[in-house]
């Protein structure tokens, strides 16, 4: 009876310790984003793609496609890489994700793939 009072008092303790680690674990990396505030393409999506030389590098005019250069980022990749009825399953999102298991010399931050996939579910405007 004492060893399985005692092991209930374990199993609590241990349940309540993995929902804590959990809870560090997913809370810093999953950035809230409010679906009813429109995401602005030239001013949250573009810099993804050129601030800090981030995919430019490669993907500049000239260079290897798509084009994410600022001022052509957007036709580069609507229609071309999108996917509105799925928007998951955009290669804009997927290719450079980072769980992808291609494209290995860069992804996005966790934090930018969110904003852009909800940019894609707003309807991939050119805003
Ligand atoms: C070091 C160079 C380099 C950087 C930096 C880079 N890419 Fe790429 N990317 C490539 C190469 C090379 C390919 C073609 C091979 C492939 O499909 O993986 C490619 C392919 C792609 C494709 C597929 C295009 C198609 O039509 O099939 C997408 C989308 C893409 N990159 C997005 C990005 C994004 C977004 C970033 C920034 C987060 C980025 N890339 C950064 C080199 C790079």
């Amino acid at each position: 009876m004492k060893t399985r009072r005692l092991l209930a008092i374990l199993a609590f303790i241990l349940s309540g310790m993995l929902t804590s680690c959990e809870y560090e674990y997913v809370i810093p990396d999953v950035p809230v984003i409010d679906p009813t505030v429109p995401i602005k393409f030239s001013e949250e999506i573009a810099p993804i793609f050129s601030n800090n030389n981030n995919c430019i590098a490669c993907h500049k005019t000239g260079a290897t496609s798509p084009d994410l250069t600022a001022d052509r980022a957007y036709n580069s990749i609507v229609p071309a890489l999108i996917n509105t009825a799925d928007a998951e399953a955009s290669q804009i999102y997927w290719h450079a994700h980072p769980l992808s298991t291609t494209h290995a010399w860069k992804k996005y931050k966790t934090a930018e793939a969110a904003l852009l996939l909800e940019w894609i579910k707003q309807g991939a405007k050119n805003n």
